[in-house]
């Protein structure tokens, strides 16, 4: 089977694992710098195989190596957001981690595709794609599947209609500036603009984009997971089976939207070897100003990274 790489075994890491595994998607290695614990949760896992009746391999480490050969890394080590906490409130404190696990994933996994789920998610995953030297296209970020996501819930939650029928769109950076994009999310086919009120789409684009906090202040200690996790396991499976699915993911603009210089999320297809293409939609002047505002917030934590580099 093939192999996709952890670089994390909390809790994000480890439900992406255990997603990748028990859909037989991938086997699994799990890399944590907690002796024992991700060989501990890959052995707890294993032995869902024969309840459920799924079959892979699933390891677990304290040594970076065990991701040697991964054709996907996905990378969610980091501190997590504590109530009251923006995410941009974790950059100094994940940089560094962020940065070895992109210095391992070239040595161990020198070809694979990474997807990056550390906080702050855009930030990080500039630091994760200058650390491995890849291509941008082989690094990108998952933040717009759990945000369409969340946007999608409270959707299907206001119509009471099934999640099935529901695909939403939320561009931008992963943070309180997030652009839920009513015109592009739809109910069987049909724009949200169509079947609800401006005020109630209001209501849901605010709900989703506080949607992280809202479950940071439930928890009272760590950060979603389930969601994050399935979001990052489906990302890899669109890499692993080629599949050229369309989502949005935080990819590096090289001028798309009039945007340079930053990673973002916008609308992309994944399949093998990362992004293979971006779709730049027709957005009108106050869409695209809001993701234009949200990428300013992206190049201003590059460029605060930046100065804690020249100034140590
Ligand atoms: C969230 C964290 C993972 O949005 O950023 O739940």
């Amino acid at each position: 089977m093939r192999k996709v790489g952890m670089i994390g075994g909390g809790n994000v890491g480890s439900t992406a694992a255990y997603q990748l595994a028990s859909r037989e998607a991938a086997d699994v290695a799990i890399y944590d710098i907690l002796p024992g614990v991700p060989t501990g949760k890959a052995l707890d896992m294993t032995q869902v195989g024969p309840v459920f009746g799924f079959d892979a391999t699933i390891t677990g480490s304290d040594d970076m190596s065990i991701i040697e050969g991964s054709e996907v890394v996905i990378v969610t080590a980091g501190f997590p957001r504590k109530p009251g906490m923006d995410r941009m409130d974790l950059l100094a404190k994940n940089v560094a981690i962020a940065q070895a696990s992109g210095e391992a994933i070239k040595k161990h996994a020198p070809d694979s595709v990474v997807i990056v789920v550390t906080n702050p998610l855009d930030v990080m995953t500039w630091v994760i794609q200058q650390a491995t030297g890849f291509p941008a296209e082989r690094v990108v970020g998952q933040a717009g599947v759990l945000d369409s996501a969340r946007f999608a819930t409270f959707i299907a939650m206001e119509l009471g209609c099934t999640p099935k029928d529901v695909k939403a769109m939320v561009l931008g950076g992963h943070g309180d500036s997030m652009v839920p994009l009513p015109r592009f999310s739809t109910v069987g086919g049909v724009p949200i603009t169509e079947l609800l009120p401006a005020d109630r789409i209001q209501a849901m684009s605010d709900r989703a984009r506080t949607g992280g906090a809202e479950i940071v202040k439930l928890l009272g200690s760590g950060s979603a997971y389930y969601a994050p996790g399935a979001s990052a396991a489906m990302m890899a499976e669109a890499v692993l089976n080629n599949s050229n699915r369309v989502m949005a993911a935080s990819t590096w603009l090289s001028g798309q939207y009039g945007i340079e210089g930053v990673y973002c999320g916008v609308p992309v297809k994944l399949g093998a070897g990362g992004v293979t293409e971006i779709i730049e939609l027709d957005l009108n002047a106050d869409e695209l100003a809001a993701l234009k505002a949200s990428a300013d917030n992206v190049a201003q934590g590059i460029a605060d990274v930046q100065a804690m580099a020249a100034a140590s």
